[in-house]
């Protein structure tokens, strides 16, 4: 048998943005509406002012795909980037992102050279890495614009208050250093009641106090995540640091429906029905066969598995909408597919199946989801969506 010639053409050779060779093989589809993502970021600039907002885009944008956003991002003067490490802000950067970015955690002193170079921003808070971050510095002939970072009460990262004089001090011996931000990170900002919340900020209000004596200015200073952002208007401060509330999606907390920032989820997950099988009463569905029929039963299979980051923990305990129709998840969820029942209605292979986002009158948001898989936070769900998922971006750009 002569083997089979397949012609690779330029396109199908190109990475896209989900980290695979895209054939097109992968029936997931996150899409991503950047007009949505934009007015969030509007609605979010206004009503904050006069503070100004650090979107957070790390961890790929919370697995909505940075570089789709970038093109929306650059739109913006009054939006800079947050990201996590150095791998981060160097993508962003060969991404064509020409902002502010801001490293808002750990950077190992090896990354120092990289970053200094690439004109980011960087989170202090070890007196010991100062020394190297000069030295790093004068080498390059580079300066270096400092966030310090205060540990109020979070306990994760971050320089105790009473230490935060003599980092400052410290700083200031070096004249290739600048503090230009102080920050804080809230460790219930999406709690109202909590105690801790008042005595972070109280905290973070004293480091504040220090840093201007030491420096004569007032660095710009930044606390608020997205939920403290819905539950504390006092706590702006210079700049708010928001992820959720850029996607669309409301921070895990005791929180309103009414949230009273009008963001819209900008975003959703589907799939199409791959297979189906007729059941009788009593058949089982999937491995160790957690979910059996009562009755004749119709259950179908979406290539949607715990691989691309539906976890297994929704199994018999998650919803998709079919032709405007809600069914439940059925059996347990494996690597590359999820199976649900669909009853006797009249569901065939093709058809549409939403895992988040409406259809018809019927919506799944990813809070629901969350909700429903008891140990996954929100932010673990979107983070997780794996480079199996295609992410697709409608809308336009160039229209801040
Ligand atoms: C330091 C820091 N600031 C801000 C944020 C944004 O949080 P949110 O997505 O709740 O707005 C995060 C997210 O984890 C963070 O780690």
């Amino acid at each position: 048998m002569g083997k089979r010639h397949i012609e690779l053409t330029q396109d199908m050779l190109r990475p896209k943005y989900s980290g695979l060779d895209d054939t097109g093989s992968s029936l997931i589809e996150l899409t991503v509406d950047l007009d949505i993502f934009r007015d969030n970021l509007k609605t979010i600039l206004e009503y904050v002012r006069p503070a100004r907002v650090i979107a957070v885009v790390k961890a790929n944008a919370y697995g909505f795909g940075v570089a789709g956003l970038v093109p929306v991002l650059n739109e913006f003067e009054h939006v800079s980037a947050g990201v996590a490490n150095a791998d981060e802000a160097l993508e962003l950067r060969s991404l064509g992102y020409d902002g502010r970015i801001v490293l808002l955690g750990y950077t190992h002193p090896k990354n120092y050279y990289q970053i200094i170079h690439s004109g980011c921003e960087l989170c202090a808070y070890r007196p010991e890495n100062i020394p190297k971050l000069a030295e790093a510095c004068a080498a390059l002939e580079h300066n270096l614009r400092l966030h310090i970072k205060v540990n109020t009460g979070m306990n994760r990262l971050g320089v105790a208050v009473g230490e935060l004089r003599e980092l400052i001090r410290l700083i200031r011996h070096y004249p290739q250093l600048t503090v230009v931000g102080l920050f804080t990170h809230m460790a219930n900002g999406g709690e109202p009641e909590a105690d801790s919340n008042l005595q972070q900020v109280n905290r973070f209000h004293e480091a504040i106090g220090i840093a201007i004596e030491e420096l004569h200015y007032r660095p710009e200073c930044h606390l608020a995540n997205s939920g403290t952002v819905i539950n504390f208007p006092d706590m702006y401060l210079d700049s708010v640091r928001v992820g959720a509330l850029c996607y669309g999606y409301h921070p895990p907390g005791d929180l309103p429906d009414d949230i009273g920032i009008p963001v819209t989820a900008c975003f959703q997950l589907a799939s199409e029905v791959i297979d189906l099988h007729r059941l009788e009463p009593g058949e089982g569905v999937s491995y160790s066969l957690t979910w059996q029929a009562e009755r004749p039963v119709t259950v179908v299979t979406l290539p949607m598995g715990f691989a691309d980051g539906y976890f297994r923990d929704l199994s018999n305990n998650a919803e998709v909408l079919i032709n405007g129709r809600r069914y439940p998840l059925v059996g347990n969820i494996t690597m590359d597919y999820c199976m649900a029942c669909v009853g006797d209605d009249p569901v065939e292979i093709g058809d549409e199946a939403v895992f988040i986002g409406r259809q018809g009158d019927e919506e799944i948001r990813l809070e629901d989801v969350a909700a429903h898989s008891g140990e996954a936070v929100i932010y673990q769900l979107s983070s997780c969506w794996s480079r199996r998922v295609r992410r697709v971006y409608v809308g336009g750009v160039g229209e801040a």
